[in-house]
């Protein structure tokens, strides 16, 4: 195929990303402690096929390895998480040296490589023992988290200046406290999520000004998803619509954008929402918002996919259903590279900061053909696609720092297991051999073309 010379900002950063619980395996080597994914995985249904999540992507064994698979693909940069668990086993107290030597070897060879670390604090593997204590719902789990954060910031704040906080907490926060779908696997009532929401957003501010007063020159960020709408047509009806989808409440859930972005830039949380969740709210001191609000350097979006919306009813957002046959990713998420205009345009608008879109990608149903290659087109084709979608927010002026595609390896996916895969690399789940996909050798190519002649 031709590859698209994208008119993207010349110093734009090319990344791919990953997280620890997701690819290390290694359960418990180097005295790890027990997570609650660990825990998790343990009951019965709750994750596909029973499958563990202990294999990963065997990433710890394979460390050299992976690191040359991410510097033959050309990217500049590396997202990847720190598992809690690894570094502090019992969530306080004692550290692990073999844990933090792990990181030490991975931070060293991106470094080796020249390509530059993007560390993500927490990526949902918490220890088992902070979700005995109460996980978020103690009011010292922002302490807590701000004591792995200064081990962290300490030991590799020399060489790792790009940090990531929380990785989207309405995941860990209603996916784990309120429908159970992840660890630890809860059904609380909403007050008591609501009170786990408003805590990780303090750990988030703690762990902020944990590595502003560690790290010299630091540049940090949080990694949210970016709830958004397309809007259905060309009128300035729907594209107020699609914009008042994308920061409003929807219903009671708490995955949407405002809920925890708005207070994290400084807006506090928004009277709309409050008036949904009226008395289980948690009372918040300006104290809090104060902590909750530092500056950071930019807005980070996990960003997928989007519904189409459109004005109905005295311009309320109302969702159009995506037409029959409408393409859609192997998860069945329906496959809407406008989101990377329009999200990224009303994320920019309301909230100033520079955008790094810090997830994008697709599940296919992959294998190894008998030639040895993994023919994945419809991946080829998505990425395309969404970075042409960027180039589109970029020619319209909207400060674009950079792009990590989900993900290098196939991995574990949550609670859908190993069935979903989302690499640029195909893993056998058996051996852990690794084969490249061909939208690994297009997407390098995408990133030579543009670094050769950047706009
Ligand atoms: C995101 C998660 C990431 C992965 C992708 C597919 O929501 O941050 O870990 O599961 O979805």
């Amino acid at each position: 195929m031709n590859t698209p010379r994208l008119a993207l900002p010349q110093d734009f950063v090319w990344g791919v990303a990953t997280s620890s619980y997701q690819i290390e395996g290694a359960a418990r080597a180097g005295g790890k402690g027990q997570g609650n994914w660990d825990v998790f995985a343990e009951r019965p249904g709750a994750i596909h096929d029973e499958h563990r999540g202990d294999f990963g992507a065997d990433h710890y064994a394979r460390l050299e390895e992976d690191l040359d698979l991410i510097a033959g693909l050309g990217v500049r940069a590396y997202r990847f998480s720190v598992s809690w668990p690894r570094v502090v086993p019992e969530a306080r107290g004692a550290v692990s040296e073999s844990g933090l030597g792990f990181y030490d070897r991975l931070v060293d060879g991106l470094l080796a490589r020249g390509i530059t670390p993007y560390l993500t604090l927490f990526h949902w593997d918490a220890p088992q023992a902070f979700e005995q204590l109460g996980g978020f719902r103690n009011p010292d789990a922002p302490a807590w988290f701000a004591e792995y954060a200064t081990i962290v910031a300490r030991r590799l704040g020399d060489r790792v200046k790009h940090f990531f906080t929380l990785n989207e907490p309405h995941a860990f926060i209603e996916g784990g406290l309120r429908h159970g779908r992840h660890a630890p696997g809860l059904k609380l009532p909403l007050r008591e999520v609501l009170l786990a929401a408003h805590h990780a957003l303090l750990a988030h501010g703690a762990s902020v000004e944990v590595v502003r007063a560690e790290v010299k020159a630091s540049w940090v960020a949080m990694a949210p998803v970016l709830v958004c709408g397309i809007p259905a047509s060309d009128s300035a009806e729907d594209l107020e619509a699609a914009r008042r989808y994308t920061f409003g409440p929807l219903g009671d859930t708490l995955r949407t954008t405002a809920f925890f972005c708005d207070p994290v830039f400084g807006r506090g949380y928004p009277a709309e929402f409050l008036s949904v969740f009226g008395k289980d709210m948690p009372p918040v001191p300006a104290s809090d918002l104060d902590r909750i609000a530092q500056p950071l350097d930019a807005f980070g979006a996990n960003l997928y996919d989007a519904p189409l919306v459109r004005a109905g009813r005295e311009g309320r957002p109302e969702v159009v259903p995506y037409e029959a046959g409408y393409p859609r990713t192997a998860f069945d998420w329906p496959v809407t590279p406008d989101a990377h205009y329009f999200g990224v345009k009303f994320a920019y608008e309301r909230y100033n900061k520079p955008i790094m879109i810090t997830e994008n990608g697709l599940s296919c149903r992959d294998w190894v053909h008998t030639d040895g290659r993994v023919p994945d087109g419809e991946r080829i084709d998505f990425l395309v696609r969404h970075l042409t979608a960027l180039e589109r927010a970029a020619t319209a002026g909207i400060p674009l720092l950079g792009y990590f595609h989900w993900s290098l390896l196939d991995n574990f996916e949550w609670n859908h297991g190993y069935r979903e895969r989302f690499g640029l690399v195909h893993v056998d789940f058996a051996s852990g051999t690794r084969t490249p996909k061909d939208s690994y050798g297009v997407y390098r190519r995408i990133i030579e073309e543009h670094e050769r002649s950047p706009n």
